[in-house]
């Protein structure tokens, strides 16, 4: 077998397939000195409302801000606590944190995502939010989560950093609580060449503080009638995101194509649990933003992928939020613990064609001797 180079993720080509087209965009931008809050910000925010169905959408500076702003203008702060995952980036945490509220981790179920279950028995008389993050481009059981938070009074908002075009019962990732956050991370389903994010909501009085909150407290009149940040998304960002938008249906079957060829290829080992299939579930649409799965002997077999040229990671460079304990956290989650010591992540990128795919299936498959 000849060796392959197969990147985690190949970030200069994002650049390098589309480079001429790009550049023409960059160059009509800075042409026009259009460089903060023009027309390509609010021609990205009406397209990506109208792709996720939503009647608001905010460009921001990034999707740790996105929820900071969120959370802010749902009026979560001090003394609140906020229920989260620990399987999470660090950022949806501090968010919470940069508040003056508490966060509370909880365990995942079996497809990784926050269990509804697990939230429920952290409510104390202090919860105000229930958080789900929507990993790896899929999103929560939201009827799940929906019934804990109506028991308890509590209101949904949502992490979809990860999320975006991904689907619960039809509707967007994001869209279902009373706000929803997006980061357009280069590596993120749709990446810009920086930091970027978005806020969105259905609720206009959330929707009237967040457009305050992200710039200075300014009104569309241009006074500041509130206190706010700078935090605005680049116009330059929104430009490149405009032109990636339009070919982001086509990027999200690519993706799904990826999975399904993992699915066909690996689903019969039993040294692997799987992350659901395209098809699984017919409620859930699945983008996979990552393609995260558990491994008998995980770090031999990634070993045995990088002698094959295959790069993989392991997400939130395999520490979990709970596990910082300088960050205070006291708090025991043997599942997560447990799923940390057998999931990473294989590639998965609209780089990746077919041939990629069966080299780095056949590179799993020969390590459990198959
Ligand atoms: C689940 C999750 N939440 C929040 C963020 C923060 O987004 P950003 O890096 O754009 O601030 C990220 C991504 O980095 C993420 O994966």
């Amino acid at each position: 077998m000849t060796t392959r180079s197969i990147p985690f993720f190949p970030y200069s080509q994002l650049f390098t397939a589309r480079e001429s087209d790009l550049m023409e965009v960059m160059r009509d931008v800075c042409r026009r000195g259009a460089y903060i809050l023009q027309k390509d910000c609010k021609e990205f925010e009406a397209t990506l409302a109208a792709f996720m169905g939503v009647k608001h959408a905010f460009g921001v500076a990034n999707g740790t801000d996105a929820i900071i702003i969120g959370l802010k203008a749902v009026g979560i702060g001090p003394g609140d606590e906020v229920i989260l995952p620990s399987h999470t980036y660090i950022a949806t945490a501090a968010a919470v944190h940069m508040v003056g509220a508490t966060p509370v981790l909880a365990e995942p179920g079996p497809d990784h995502m926050l269990d509804a279950a697990d939230v429920e028995r952290r409510i104390t008389p202090k919860t105000r939010a229930i958080m789900p993050v929507q990993l790896n481009g899929r999103t929560c059981d939201m009827d799940a989560l929906g019934a804990v938070a109506a028991r308890h009074k509590l209101v949904i908002v949502e992490d979809a950093a990860q999320g975006l075009g991904s689907k619960f019962k039809g509707r967007s990732a994001g869209t279902i609580g009373r706000f929803g956050t997006i980061s357009f991370y280069p590596a993120k389903l749709l990446g810009c060449f920086g930091d970027g994010g978005a806020v969105v909501t259905n609720d206009d009085a959330v929707a009237e503080r967040i457009s305050l909150l992200k710039d200075h407290g300014r009104n569309a009149d241009g006074r500041v009638v509130a206190w706010g940040y700078n935090s605005r998304l680049d116009n330059l960002q929104a430009a490149i995101l405009n032109y990636k938008m339009k070919t982001f249906p086509a990027d999200i079957e690519h993706r799904r194509r990826v999975a399904a060829l993992y699915q066909a290829g690996l689903g019969d080992l039993e040294e692997l649990t799987l992350p659901p299939g395209p098809e699984a579930d017919p409620r859930h649409f699945d983008v996979y933003q990552n393609y995260e799965l558990e491994a008998d002997r995980r770090d031999d077999l990634r070993a045995h992928l990088e002698s094959r040229g295959i790069r993989t990671i392991i997400q939130w460079a395999g520490t979990p939020v709970h596990q910082f304990r300088e960050l205070g956290f006291a708090v025991s989650l043997p599942r997560t613990d447990a799923f940390f010591k057998r999931c990473f992540m294989l590639p998965m990128n609209v780089a990746l064609s077919d041939d990629d795919v069966a080299y780095i299936v056949a590179a799993i498959r020969s390590f459990y001797g198959k």
